[in-house]
């Protein structure tokens, strides 16, 4: 169990992230709307140790994590998949994967290499390719297999369908229900907020910094704040 309280984060005198509070649960997927700007990507960041908030807690089963360096938080089991996916082009999908598992023990390697071959096949069959080759889901994949060979307990997902055709972004959405399926806490940016809600268990929305909505992702849909923060406040001003 992820518990994000009431963090803020600031870039020189703009503080971006104003106080947000949200809980990750193991085999759950906790959405996070907004529209841009709001604050998501640096949550996802302070979570990863990426940024250091200066104030509030990050406690991960039960212990705390705030303001320790990434490297520290991947060990504890927290992989984060940036936006933009960010794969090695030049290097082959398994030289990739191996890159993930840099913190991970190396006795459990071959195990979860197969793990990871079984729930992305594609990455199996083109293991020997390079990254750069992948389209863009796959390279989606790659990103998530990468993340998933550090054993992580809990994954923060920022925009993993951005750019992508829409019925990829169906089969994306598919295996991030999987990977929470397998015990995983998910914590996911996604601003095609229909095909998020499909497969999210919760919701929190964020707007200008701060939570204006938390609940479950069968209650977001209707709720006029959520659109307001998805939206943004002039999509709305103008309706
Ligand atoms: N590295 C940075 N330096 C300065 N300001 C930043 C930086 N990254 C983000 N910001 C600002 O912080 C705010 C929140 O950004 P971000 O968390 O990326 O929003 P979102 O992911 O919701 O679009 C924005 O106003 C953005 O311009
Ligand atoms: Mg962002």
């Amino acid at each position: 169990m992820l518990e994000v309280s009431d963090i803020h984060v600031s870039y020189g005198k703009v503080e971006a992230v104003r106080g947000v509070s949200l809980t990750v649960k193991p085999g759950k997927v906790t959405l996070v709307l907004g529209a841009n700007g709001a604050g998501k990507s640096t949550t996802l960041k302070a979570v990863a140790g990426l940024e250091k908030p200066t104030s509030g807690t990050i406690v991960l089963d039960e212990k705390p994590i705030t303001g320790m360096p990434p490297h520290a938080i991947v060990r504890r089991g927290i992989a984060l998949v940036p936006e933009g996916r960010r794969v090695f082009a030049p290097l082959m999908i398994h030289e990739n994967l191996r890159m993930g598992a840099y913190t991970a023990p190396k006795s459990s390697y071959d195990e979860t290499l197969a793990k990871v071959y079984e729930m992305f096949p594609i990455l199996s069959d083109r293991s020997h390719a390079a990254a750069g080759l992948l389209s863009g889901g796959e390279q989606q994949m790659l990103a998530f297999g990468r993340a998933l060979m550090s054993q992580p307990k809990v994954m923060l997902l920022d925009e993993p369908s951005m750019g992508l055709a829409p019925a990829v972004v169906d089969s994306i959405l598919t295996k991030v229900r999987a990977m929470a399926d397998s015990g995983i806490g998910i914590l996911m940016v996604e601003q095609n907020a229909e095909a998020g809600l499909d497969v999210a268990d919760d919701v929190v929305a964020i707007a200008r910094g701060e939570v204006v909505f938390t609940g479950p992702a069968t209650s977001a849909r209707d709720n006029a704040s959520v659109l307001r923060a998805f939206l943004g406040e002039a999509a709305l001003a103008g309706q």
